[in-house]
């Protein structure tokens, strides 16, 4: 069992700041027994934290949860999330309904708007506050919202947001300049959802090299640069065991000055505002 960091929510409760992604499983019947699997190594292995959504193999995704949790709901900290078009008031809580149902669980851990529709916030935020009072949902958050996204959302009644779920990694370093430091000054954590950039950024010299000297891989480098940094939970996906085992080997790994250096220059922090991406 790995001995897991933490990060502290606004409200002071811990959580883990690494956990297991989900998007793509339950796509494919081919690969579900190998999906189910994945995830319940990385639980074996003291992953308590699952990030899924309503949206992921529409709705697979979180049986594919309920599956690899068995008898372990209470030991797992599970996300999950609503589509835009679902987040009215009654949509929302109906989208709830049906996620506890696929999760087989009667709550859960953090409930995010998957990213922003036409549906007014207030809307949502009352939605989200009633599951909380009802004890379907214990926090919720926001994903995808820019800096003025986050503004109008805590103006709107959600000052209670626990965390922003972004596109976050070395080769998207554009939330630093000013969203994540706003989320920071407000104790708001950050989610770095493709944190390796699904794959694409693994063949990186500048990571290749510091990884050869290092001791570790490119995958490591990649995820123990998001993990040092404050409020910063880490969600890599993997189906392949070999992922799992790799990508939780990040942990164990330090970076040190002339690492952080050396990756500054290969992945030059932002010089002034950009619009949040998304995938
Ligand atoms: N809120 C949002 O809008 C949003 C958007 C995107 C993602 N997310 C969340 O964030 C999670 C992670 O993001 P992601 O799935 O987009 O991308 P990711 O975690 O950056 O990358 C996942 C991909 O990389 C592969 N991989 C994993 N570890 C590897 C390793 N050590 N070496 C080589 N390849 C490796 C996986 O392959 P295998 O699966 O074959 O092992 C998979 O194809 C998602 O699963 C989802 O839960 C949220």
């Amino acid at each position: 069992m790995t001995d897991m960091p933490q990060i502290t929510l606004p409200d002071g409760e811990s959580v883990p700041a690494y956990g297991q992604g989900t998007w793509h499983m339950g796509e494919s019947r081919g690969r579900h027994a190998d999906e189910v699997a994945a995830l319940k190594l990385g639980i074996e292995l003291g992953i308590t934290l699952i990030d899924t959504a309503e949206m992921y193999g529409n709705g697979v995704a979180e049986e594919i949860v309920a599956e690899a949790m068995g008898g372990n709901r209470d030991e797992l900290f599970i996300v999950s999330k609503v589509l835009p078009y679902n987040a009215s008031r009654q949509g929302t809580i109906a989208a709830c309904e049906r996620s506890l149902k696929r999760l087989k669980t009667d709550r859960i851990d953090l409930y995010l708007l998957h990213w922003r529709g036409s549906h007014p916030f207030a809307e949502t935020i009352a939605a989200f506050d009633r599951l909380q009072r009802d004890g379907k949902i214990r926090h919720h958050g926001v994903s995808n919202l820019d800096r003025s996204d986050m503004e109008e959302w805590v103006r709107a009644g959600g000052q209670a947001v626990a965390s922003n779920q972004i596109l976050y990694n070395l080769a998207r370093r554009g939330p630093e300049y000013d969203l994540i430091p706003w989320c920071r000054d407000r104790k708001i954590s950050i989610m770095a959802y493709s944190p390796i950039e699904q794959g694409r950024m693994l063949g990186h010299k500048a990571l290749g090299e510091i990884a050869r000297r290092r001791g570790a891989t490119p995958a490591q480098v990649a995820l123990a640069w998001l993990l040092r940094q404050d409020g910063m939970i880490v969600i890599p996906k993997a189906t392949m065991q070999d992922h799992v085992r790799e990508n939780l080997g990040a942990l164990d790994l330090v970076l040190d000055q002339q690492d952080l250096a050396d990756l500054d220059k290969a992945f030059p922090p932002p010089r002034g505002r950009s619009s949040l991406g998304m995938l």
